[in-house]
């Protein structure tokens, strides 16, 4: 089957993914509908579809929201618009006519491309529909462009020049999916809060619109921009599954609108409500990719499909083993000092970390989280010679060297905010929130995004620096940029231009130094999203390092992001986020379920524990090939079972390591074996600690016994190699 094929008496085109196919036809109004995302079917097949949602039986009905490519506010329509426009004579109903397609194939990048192309029959709107497919996945991407075509009146450089001939933008989505109809429909997602990111939710989804959002600026800790629905009959291992997820890191919302007449669709894309794009004559705005995914492997084959696509498509260097990691921030707090930075390091490399990373404090006056920020010079009193003798010993020590930035804030009390206090976010007459103390610097200007780059490109190279944490610790507020003026939208372009630009100022640093790895935060797991996983190498998933609580924030995280981006560390108890004291058997399994690393004051650490980690850090380098490069499989879910279990295993079936935890057992209720996935029944896998040979053929049909020790806060890892 071709990537694209196309029916030109039907106007109908099938895109095949190896496992699945999509289809959509424009019907007799010149309007893009859906007809198929499932399994494959052939394009005669696909043409003898009943165009979807086309269900209209009396005057009251319109058409329905579910059922369209791109709903637009115009005509019939009565569900949440994926394209609300508003014309310069204050026209607002769009009006869709077909102008053709075109598909590209990029064998580089191994995939197709197809665009479908449309444009309104009267005001000057030129809208173009996305679609990619790879040759090795199943995963759709999709995105809408939208051109103003307008001749340029006199002086467009003059904002407010071209307001006769402009096209507002009132909500502008990616794309719109439509379910087949079901029975019943069922919402997996993820809420959050700060240190409790990632919370897995399956919840029935009511009829009428459910909708996911951030209004932050950033892609938030509260909500994660995907969604997965089935219809209720879905489980770990078995079901239809169809899922989306953004590539965006501002605002963003999805919509979810299950019709009185019980179908299903999703329209999703960037921004919130309320906001306004100005598209100028000529300018055209590209939204960003919303990706698709129809898996009937379940929600672990959905999971494992986006990992698979991730790797593949989205990670900048996904291939490359991640080292163990220390970061200083739980140890020293604001604290830090080239002399305690460099005792920490010695502990840090001793027990076998690779890359250690100073985290806040090292620069301005930044003695607290009340003043420096933005002074990104070392401070004169801790490093009186500068960074480099740090640097140099880290080095000497065998490690890399990371260090903390966050180039999107200022303290008030810096010396940047005083002599640019105009940089921020603001409005006049309106007071400047403070969250943390500090306030967000507007991104969106390019003055602010080139300083940016500026002092961080010079950072890295002047000090031979191997990884930065680029961390952002509060949502905006009084989101203004008063030069801009009162014109319609003027003002609101700053949600989109500060993300680009935050995009930009990542992107140039990495072609400055191609050796530099990117860690993303934002106060833990505030931005996380396939538009960060493009541009950096891990990320800070969680502030909370409890090794229990982690359980389900990982759980929940790798629903579709990889483990390789996974950070995961090893601290101190009572832990500083739960108070509640885990042993370190535990801390260290449960961290090592991702990317180890270690983040407890190892000043304080006996020498006992020092040597139990050193043994925990050697075995992890052991499994890391399985935890970050293997295929995950979910054997028990923490929301649901005693026993927490994950399996990560080679693609090739010739290894597999297995993890569980127990925290609480209770005596006379005993743990049925584990049931593996993903092995070779044939052949015999030997247990790497205790010799123990099990049949490949028992271990997918019996199970494993868990080694798991007895008494509370139970773990175990148990690495399988077959013989
Ligand atoms: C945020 C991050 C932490 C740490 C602190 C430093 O909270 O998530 O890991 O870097 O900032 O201030």
């Amino acid at each position: 089957m071709p990537a694209v094929s196309h029916s030109p008496s039907t106007r109908t085109w099938v895109l095949s993914t190896p496992a699945t196919s999509y289809a959509v036809r424009v019907d007799d109004s010149g309007s893009p509908r859906h007809l198929h995302w499932g399994g494959p079917l052939t394009l005669d097949q696909a043409a003898s579809l009943p165009l979807s949602g086309n269900q209209g039986h009396s005057s009251n009905e319109g058409r329905s929201p579910v059922g369209e490519e791109l709903p637009v506010d115009g005509g019939e329509r009565y569900g949440a618009p994926s394209l609300q426009v508003r014309f310069a004579d204050g026209t607002r109903a769009l009006e869709w006519a077909f102008d053709g397609h075109g598909v590209e194939e990029d064998p580089e990048r191994r995939c197709t491309t197809l665009r479908l192309h449309f444009r309104d029959r009267y005001y000057p709107l030129r809208i173009t529909l996305g679609y990619q497919v790879h040759g090795d996945s199943d995963v759709i991407e999709r995105w809408t462009e939208l051109t103003n075509t307008s001749a340029a009146d006199g002086d467009a450089s003059d904002g407010d020049a071209s307001a006769a001939n402009a096209v507002d933008l009132l909500r502008a989505d990616s794309a719109a999916w439509s379910l087949p109809p079901r029975d019943d429909y069922r919402l997996s997602h993820t809420t959050g809060m700060w240190a409790a990111e990632t919370q897995l939710h399956r919840t029935q989804i009511p009829y009428g619109e459910t909708v996911l959002t951030s209004r932050r600026g950033t892609t938030s800790h509260h909500a994660q921009p995907w969604a997965m629905v089935d219809a209720g009959d879905a489980d770990e291992q078995h079901g239809q599954v169809w899922s989306t997820a953004l590539a965006w890191s501002g605002t963003w919302r999805i919509t979810v609108q299950r019709t009185p007449d019980n179908l299903l669709g999703l329209t999703a894309g960037a921004g919130h409500d309320g906001i306004l794009l100005r598209l100028a004559p000529g300018e055209t705005h590209t939204t960003p990719r919303l990706a698709g995914l129809y898996s009937t492997a379940g929600f672990g084959g959905t999971s494992r499909s986006w990992h698979a696509h991730i790797r593949a498509h989205v990670l900048p260097h996904p291939d490359e083993t991640r080292p163990v990691l220390y970061n200083s921030w739980e140890a020293t707090g604001f604290a830090v000092t080239q002399e305690g930075q460099q005792r920490l390091a010695a502990h840090a490399a001793a027990a076998g970390a690779e890359l250690f990373v100073m985290d806040d404090g090292w620069f301005g006056a930044r003695r607290n989280d009340r003043a420096g920020l933005g002074d990104w010079t070392p401070h004169p009193g801790a490093f009186p010679d500068g960074l480099q003798p740090l640097v140099d010993e880290v080095h000497r020590l065998g490690m890399q060297f990371g260090l903390w930035v966050e180039p999107e804030m200022v303290n008030p009390d810096s010396d940047l905010y005083r002599a640019h206090p105009d940089w921020v976010l603001h409005y006049p007459h309106r007071q400047r929130t403070e969250l943390r103390n500090q306030l967000v610097l507007n991104f969106a200007r390019p003055d602010v995004a080139e300083w940016a780059y500026g002092w961080l490109t010079r950072l890295v190279g002047d000090h031979g620096i191997d990884y930065l944490k680029w961390d952002m610790n509060r949502p905006f507020t009084e989101a203004g940029w008063p030069e801009l003026g009162g014109a319609p939208g003027a003002q609101d372009r700053l949600w989109t231009d500060y993300v680009r630009n935050y995009y930009g100022v990542l992107d140039r640093l990495r072609v400055d130094h191609p050796a530099l790895r990117i860690e993303a935060c934002s106060s833990g797991g505030g931005r996380v999203d396939l538009a960060v996983l493009a541009r950096t190498d891990q990320v800070w998933i969680s502030d909370n390092t409890d090794g229990s609580d982690r359980l389900l924030i990982q759980d929940g995280y790798t629903q579709i992001y990889p483990v390789r981006t996974m950070a995961a560390w090893v601290t101190d108890v009572p832990n500083q986020q739960s108070g509640r004291s885990v042993p370190l058997r535990f801390r260290f399994h449960s961290a090592m379920s991702g990317l180890l690393g270690l983040g407890g004051d190892l000043n304080e650490w006996s020498p006992e524990e020092l040597k139990e980690a050193e043994g925990y850090v050697s075995e992890y380098k052991t499994i890391r090939h399985l935890v970050q490069h293997g295929v995950l499989h979910r054997l028990r879910a923490p929301q649901t079972h005693a026993v927490t279990a994950v399996q990560y295993s080679s693609a090739d079936a010739g290894e597999a390591v297995v993890f569980g935890w127990l925290q609480q057992p209770r005596f006379g209720r005993p743990q049925p074996p584990l049931r593996l996935a993903a092995l070779d029944p044939a052949a015999r896998y030997r247990e790497q600690r205790t010799g123990a040979v099990h049949h490949g053929a028992t271990l997918l049909e019996r199970g494993l016994d868990l080694p798991l020790p007895a008494g509370d806060w139970s773990s175990a890892v148990v690495h399988l190699v077959r013989v």
